[in-house]
Formats: structure tokens, sequence, C-alpha cells
């Protein structure tokens, strides 16, 4: 096996906005429903400082140069631009992110925006949020000032991150459980807004790319027993092929339609939706990666909860449907999210053979809990190791002919987990802080950040 990447293999990092920004309330940003969520756990850091990156941009960007990525994922917070999701545009907001893009591309980093990470201004969500249609009005809109405000200089982008996840896990990441049946109209109205994202990105922005950012897991069966190998079909359909299929071939999955028929689940349409979902494409396909998922069919209903608890886990259950079971062949990182770097592979191929688009990889790394010595060094093993296995594969997925163009791990720098705070760390730059004590949010590179530093400059995995 080769080691070596294909020439113009897009190497990045990844991070979104209110993870990393903090800056909650500063110049005129309105609130999103991450600043209002409720949190189970106030142990943990919340996002009003974050890893202060608001603040700490340039310094950032300019390590990012240093690290050699030749593009920086990050999203806009649509609150900074639009304060109540709609109406007047706050132009410290606008000047805000030209000052990120300026410092990108001066350091020769193509920006690849994401438009929305899991923060809905909460504006739009007091109005019902993704169940109204008006958010879906409200965020062609803001696409639409995005797009012409910085379309001359960023060529990549994102829609909206992982719709997928932010519907299963509802209550882990917005803070709320949606019941069932508006759960899959806000489905509806998130695709949608999606499609007008597409077609905005092409009628605005010259040579513009955009692609959908779900997070995708190969649902496996935990058996060869047919009614395993159904529970799989469904999950797999529910999990992943019902939004790509939707944002890729425009139309609704069939084995989803009936997940939706059996759960009396129905639908509304606006007049407009059909030509929209029939007439406008992504470009590529960003994928965000970090496990497989392993499930049965359930046959005992006593103590499972319906639902997800963790979006990466086997703590899931949809009685009649699947059940989340442990993969025996595989092995679990400190936060019990299971590895799966061979099956990148199969997800890429799946991907590739499905939907016949270039793929990136927007999403992919360890959470883990670093130790800044008194040296000032961090050693992250556990990181390079992790990576280079999933990188592995992606040169056996490009062997086995999947046009992959690139690759941007979680994360560029530490930044606040979604349940687990600060002290669940991703960064290839550590960010100073613990959940309580701020410190001075002083930069320090990992050893990963030699190691990914050296494979950029190589081209290579180092050995
Ligand atoms: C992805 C999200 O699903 O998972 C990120 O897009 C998130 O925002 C990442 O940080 C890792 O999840 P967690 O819970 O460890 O932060």
């Amino acid at each position: 096996m080769s080691h070596k990447f294909p020439k113009n293999f897009l190497w990045g990092a990844s991070i979104s906005a209110h993870q990393t920004e903090g800056a909650y309330k500063s110049d005129g940003k309105g609130l999103t429903v991450q600043d209002t969520r409720p949190r189970d756990n106030h142990e943990i850091a919340d996002f009003t400082v974050a890893s202060d990156h608001y603040h700490h941009y340039k310094e950032d960007i300019q390590l990012l140069a240093e690290l050699g990525v030749q593009s920086f994922r990050f999203s806009i917070s649509w609150a900074r631009i639009f304060p109540s999701g709609s109406g007047e545009v706050n132009p410290s907001g606008i000047e805000h992110y030209q000052n990120v893009i300026d410092e990108c591309l001066r350091h020769n980093i193509q920006p690849m925006i994401t438009l929305n990470h899991f923060d809905l201004p909460q504006a739009l969500e007091d109005i019902g949020g993704w169940s109204n249609r008006e958010t879906v009005n409200a965020f062609k809109n803001y696409a639409e000032t995005v797009f012409k405000a910085y379309g001359s200089q960023v060529k990549y982008w994102l829609t909206i991150n992982e719709p997928n996840v932010m519907l299963l896990v509802d209550k882990k990441i917005l803070g709320k459980q949606i019941p069932l049946k508006e759960k899959y109209q806000q489905f509806h109205h998130l695709m949608i807004a999606e499609k007008y994202a597409f077609k905005l990105c092409h009628e605005l922005v010259e040579n513009g790319q955009i692609g959908p950012v779900p997070n995708i897991s190969l649902v496996y069966p935990a058996t060869s027993k047919p009614l395993d190998n159904q529970a799989a079909l469904y999950f797999n359909s529910v999990r992943n092929w019902a939004y790509l299929d939707f944002s890729c071939f425009g139309r609704y999955n069939t084995v989803f339609k009936d997940y939706l028929n059996q759960k009396e689940v129905s639908i509304t349409f606006a007049a407009e939706d059909k030509n929209l979902m029939e007439n406008h494409f992504p470009d590529f396909i960003a994928m965000n990666f970090y496990t497989t998922m392993t499930v049965e069919k359930p046959t005992d209903k006593n103590n499972m909860s319906e639902g997800i608890s963790d979006q990466q886990s086997e703590d899931i259950m949809d009685w009649g449907f699947y059940k989340g079971v442990t993969n025996p062949y595989l092995k679990k990182n400190q936060f019990n999210w299971t590895i799966d770097p061979e099956g990148l592979k199969t997800t890429l191929q799946t991907l590739y053979d499905r939907y016949h688009l270039p793929i990136i990889i927007t999403e992919n790394g360890l959470g883990a809990k670093d130790q800044l010595t008194e040296e000032g060094k961090i050693h992250d093993p556990y990181r390079i190791d992790y990576i280079k296995q999933h990188l592995e594969q992606c040169l056996n997925a490009i062997e086995a002919g999947v046009d992959l163009f690139g690759y941007s791990p979680w994360s560029a720098i530490d930044l606040i987990s979604v349940h687990e705070g600060i002290s669940k760390r991703y960064g290839f730059i550590y960010a100073d802080r613990t959940e309580k004590d701020l410190k001075q949010l002083k930069r320090y590179k990992k050893d990963s950040f030699f190691w990914y530093q050296k494979l950029i400059q190589t081209n290579e995995i180092p050995l």
C-alpha cells in the first residue's frame, strides 16, 4: 500500500463557532440555542468563553498556517450576522468574519464555511425553531446575505452541520426532546433550507462549491439473523441515507418513508418544495465520521428508554426497529465511543457507490483528556494513532476508487465538546483552561500538531 496521498489532496482542520468563539454577547451578537440550552451538568464549561477564538483568531490562524493546512473549516454564528435570526444585519458580525476570512487568505488558507453548526438564533427558536416554516425563510435570507458578503473570496461552503445527529440526539444537543411528529417536520424544513443553500450558492458564488455535512456512521447488523439485518437497514436509512438521499437524489428514501408511515408521521410540504428538491444538488459530500454502529432487532422492551442518549455510542433504541449493541470486535475510546478505522473505508466506499460525488472528511478525530506537562508539552500518541489508522483507511478507499479529495479533522484547536466540556479535547492546538478556570487561554502545540505538520509537508503518513 502506498502511503502517499494524491497531489492536490486538501489538508485542513475544523472547528465550529459556538464551541470555540466565546464572546457570546459581544458586538451585537444575539443569543443562540446553545447559549440558552438547559445543561444537566453545570460542572462543565459552557460556551460563554469557550476557547476565546473570537479574540484569538489571528493567533489561531497563524498557528494553523504553521501547521500547514490548506483549508480551515469554521462556522459562522448566524446570530452574529442577524442577532434576531432575521431582520436587521449586524455590521460588526459581517466585519468579524470578513477579518477571519482575510486572515486565512493572507496565509493562503482557504476558508471552508459551515452556514450553521447547532446554534440556531434563540429568536427563531422562540417562534418554534425548525418546526416553523419561517425559520426556513430566515435561513434563506441569512444564506443569501453571507454568500453576497463573502462569496467572492470563499469557494467552499457547507450547509447545516449534522442535521441527522441534531434531530436524533435532540436532548443532548438542543437541550430538549422534540416530539416525533415535529421532529420529522423539522427534518423536512432543514432539508429544504439546505436546498435553498445549494440554489443560492450556485446563483451567487462564482465557482462556488457546496455540500451537505451529515455525520455518517455505517450501521452493522449484530448477527446474521435476518431480523438483525432488517434492523440495520432501518437504522442506516433513518440515521444516514434519509438525509443524503434528500440532498443528492431529491427524494424521500423508501425505507425511511415506511418508517414514517409506521410511526404515523406525515410531513407538510409547501408548494415550492418539489421543485426545490428535484432541481438543486450538492457538488460534493462533506462527511463527519467518528465511528460505526451495530444494531439488533429489539426483543425486550423492558429496561430500555426510547431514543439515543449519546450520538456515537450503542445507547440507542427504537422499539420495533432497532436497538444498539456493543460490537465485540471493536475497541472504545476513553469516552466509550467505538473506534472502527476499517469501517471508515467501508463507509467511504458505500457513500461513493451510492452518490458518485467527491467526498471530503470534515470531521474525524479523538476526544481525550490531554495533560499539559510542566515543560509546556502535550504528549498525545493516542490521537496520532487514531488519525493515522483512519488515514490509512482513507488511502485504501482512494486506492479502491473512491474520489476522496480532502481531510479536515476535528479539531484545529481545543474546543468545548458537545457534552463533555473542555476536558474532552480534540485539538492539535491546546487551549489552556479548565472547566472552571479560564487561566490565560494560552495556546500550546501538541505532539499531534508536529505529526500532522509533517504529514502535510510530505503528503504521506509518517512512519
Ligand atoms: C460532531 C459535532 O457530531 O461531533 C461536533 O459536529 C462535536 O460539534 C463532535 O464536537 C464531537 O462530539 P463531542 O460530543 O465529543 O463534542
